[in-house]
């Protein structure tokens, strides 16, 4: 609910927080308050406070989210308000296609400002919904005279967060095969940069951030984040200042990208979202999985059907004879769609040829794709490809036919990355390409699932690629999406290299990592979780020992570990026993049952090895010993359950009270690693 308190502020009003921005007496956008909720009258006696977007001139020091430029070298801006406007509409979901089943109404509040003297106007919008705790912010810069203007930064939002005596910064950091790694560190009193200058958002780095007063916990305390809707490169710069006060601000591109804003033009920024919880770090992913799953998935009440993927098992040595002979062993153990990964198109038979040529390789489909189409879906299941539109090998078709395609500069070295070149996305003519070579793959052969990958960072690209190829990302997915409602798109940069809610926005889920070893992925998917939903989170039962790591696991650990997201099997599964197969089949029909609660249900974290979800009246319980370092030998304590509430152990049958499963919780004799656990409650009273 947005409410206009009196002239020049506003309260935005959500289930469990409150925000409210009032103009300054400069004219600027401050934010009064983000936290707990508060009454009109409440709301009414707190003075402004930080800028919502701060810029320069005056006598402005610290990060300027808006760096403008005009004409006759003057910069900055001093604020004037036009005016606000609000309306009120039903959120449908945020991409096209899909099933289109986002919910709840939203409120939609822009504060229109401009410049006093020069030409630009600049909208700060926000946006709430009924049922959500999540604030999206973003802004619009118009230039309404007819020069040029230069503008080196445009951030979507600055957020500030009231004052404490201290302050820990929340982020994760990584690298390919290692994403999502949580630091926890003070923060200091400096500006601090978490920023991707890749062109994507990154293994190293995810576009979003928590602060607390480093008093929170997993389940009590303060915490406020924000998370950035764009996938590529991005910054946002966390300020604490020696008096103590401390917020960020944030937004697409980093520095030195210059945007040139002709006449008439506008930019608008990619949404930053924000969510305040008082209930730790727990209840912020609460509220984030929440947000996720009902505003900005396109399709969030699909089926994740669990998937099996080619590329461990035959990497790039794909024929016709060995995917159908795996599709008949993946149908087997109830896999219900069968993605062929890397190797199946032009020349592509190894890392150096063939990428761009999107059609199947004549040696090894020479009937093309529809005889393994035809054979998977006899088998009962759907069939997925994988697919990298952005990028070419020299050594391709296309690279010979279309080299001006490349993105590259004059008296430039073109940086190859696993040999491949990118190709210029800002150019509508090479997105419209894309869209055709996909949509006709889509069509020709009903293909229901596209694996997109994208395996190398943005290099020699000038300022006006870097916005625009990504926007172009986004249309071809949207346009997809559109023309094939039910295609089903797994988001994939290396692994886990472009996670962000814009990936997220439009399509079904992430390929978390290229690391599969169990063990050491429960790391990897304990950070990813932190903001996104186990149903966004592609996870891969391989082989053991495994490819990339040579860590042994239990086949029951490595499922038990990927059940916790949307399962897939990725090992070769010509190798396994008929004892292996036996015991998966097991295994995945388990992993149906519990489907609907991991997917749907809250995800509690009850210790960094061991996860509960909960849906209505079921409970799920997922716990691993991942080594013998790992003391996991304290009872495993539920939560949220309700105290006087009764719950059957779904495999003793056992009646267990809801107080003593969260008091005294599970017993835990686990000597050795390598033991894992899925327990089941059904309440019964
Ligand atoms: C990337 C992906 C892998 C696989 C390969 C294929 O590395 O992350 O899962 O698809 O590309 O080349």
């Amino acid at each position: 609910m947005i409410t206009y308190e009196e002239p020049g502020s506003w309260l935005l009003t959500t289930p469990s927080s409150a925000y409210v921005v009032r103009l300054g007496p400069d004219g600027a956008p401050r934010c009064a308050h983000w936290g707990p909720r508060l009454t009109p009258g409440q709301a009414r006696a707190l003075p402004a406070g930080r800028e919502e977007l701060p810029g320069e001139g005056g006598e402005r020091f610290g990060v300027a989210g808006l760096q403008v430029r005009y004409g006759d070298a003057v910069r900055g801006v001093e604020w004037r308000h036009l005016g606000h406007d609000t309306d009120t509409d039903t959120d449908t979901g945020t991409a096209g296609g899909g099933d289109g089943d986002g919910e709840g109404a939203a409120a939609h509040l822009v504060i229109r400002m401009a410049d006093r003297h020069y030409p630009l106007e600049i909208d700060l919008h926000y946006r709430v919904r009924s049922g959500s705790d999540a604030i999206d912010r973003w802004t619009t810069l118009r230039n309404t005279g007819d020069e040029p203007i230069t503008i080196p930064r445009c951030d979507s939002a600055a957020w500030t967060v009231p004052q404490r005596e201290d302050y820990r910064l929340t982020h994760v950091t990584g690298g390919w095969g290692a994403e999502f790694q949580v630091r926890r560190t003070a923060l200091a009193t400096a500006e601090t940069v978490l920023t991707s200058r890749r062109g994507h958002s990154g293994h190293h780095a995810n576009p979003w951030v928590m602060l607390d007063a480093g008093d929170a916990t997993e389940d009590h305390g303060e915490v406020w984040s924000a998370a950035l809707a764009w996938s590529g490169s991005w910054r946002i710069t966390v300020e604490r200042d020696h008096d103590g006060r401390a917020g960020w601000s944030g937004g697409f591109g980093h520095e030195g990208v210059t945007w040139r804003l002709g006449p008439g033009e506008a930019l608008e920024t990619p949404a930053f979202t924000g969510v305040y919880s008082a209930q730790g770090f727990g209840g912020i992913s609460h509220r984030w999985h929440d947000h996720v799953r009902r505003h900005v998935l396109p399709a969030p009440r699909r089926v994740r059907p669990v998937v099996f993927n080619s590329w461990e098992a035959t990497q790039f040595d794909i024929s016709q004879a060995q995917q159908m002979e795996l599709a008949e062993l993946a149908a087997g153990i109830g896999v219900e769609l069968f993605v062929m990964d890397d190797g199946w198109f032009g020349g592509r038979t190894g890392e150096t040829a063939g990428l761009g040529d999107w059609w199947p390789n004549p040696e090894r489909f020479p009937d093309g794709l529809t005889p393994l189409v035809e054979h998977v879906k006899r088998l009962g299941m759907q069939f997925g490809l994988w697919v990298e539109p952005e990028s070419v090998n020299p050594d391709s078709e296309l690279y010979r036919t279309r080299p001006e395609w490349v993105l590259r500069q004059p008296n430039r070295h073109s940086t190859e990355v696993r040999n491949q070149l990118l190709l210029d996305f800002s150019r509508d003519d090479v997105a419209d390409w894309a869209y055709d070579r996909l949509d006709e793959l889509v069509t020709g052969d009903d293909v229901a699932f596209l694996k997109w990958d994208m395996n190398r960072p943005v290099t020699e690209a000038g300022d006006e690629v870097w916005v625009p190829y990504i926007r172009n990302v986004y249309a071809v997915i949207d346009r997809l999406r559109a023309a094939h409602p039910h295609l089903m798109i797994e988001g994939c940069a290396s692994g886990g290299g472009r996670a962000d809610l814009g990936m997220i926005a439009r399509t079904d889920q992430i390929w978390t990592s290229d690391n599969t070893d169990a063990a050491q992925r429960i790391a990897i998917q304990h950070g990813y979780g932190q903001m996104y939903p186990a149903c966004t989170m592609g996870a891969w039962v391989t082989d053991s020992p495994n490819a990339i790591t040579g860590g042994r696991t239990p086949l029951a650990f490595r499922f038990h570990v990927a059940m916790a997201g949307a399962l897939g099997i990725g090992g070769d599964l010509r190798r396994w026993s008929p004892e292996d197969l036996e015991e998966a089949r097991h295994l995945v029909a388990r992993y149906k049952e519990i489907r609907p609660v991991v997917h749907g249900g809250r995800l509690d974290r009850l210790a960094d090895w061991a996860v509960q979800y909960t849906l209505d009246a079921d409970v799920v319980v997922l716990s691993w010993r991942p080594t013998t370092l790992v003391r996991a030998t304290a009872p495993l304590r539920l939560k949220g359950l309700d105290p006087d509430g009764r719950y059957r152990d779904e495999d003793t049958g056992e009646i267990r009270h809801g107080a003593l499963l969260m008091s005294h919780g599970l017993p835990r004799p686990w000597p050795f690693e390598g033991v894992s656990e899925l327990k089941r409650f059904t309440r019964v009273g």
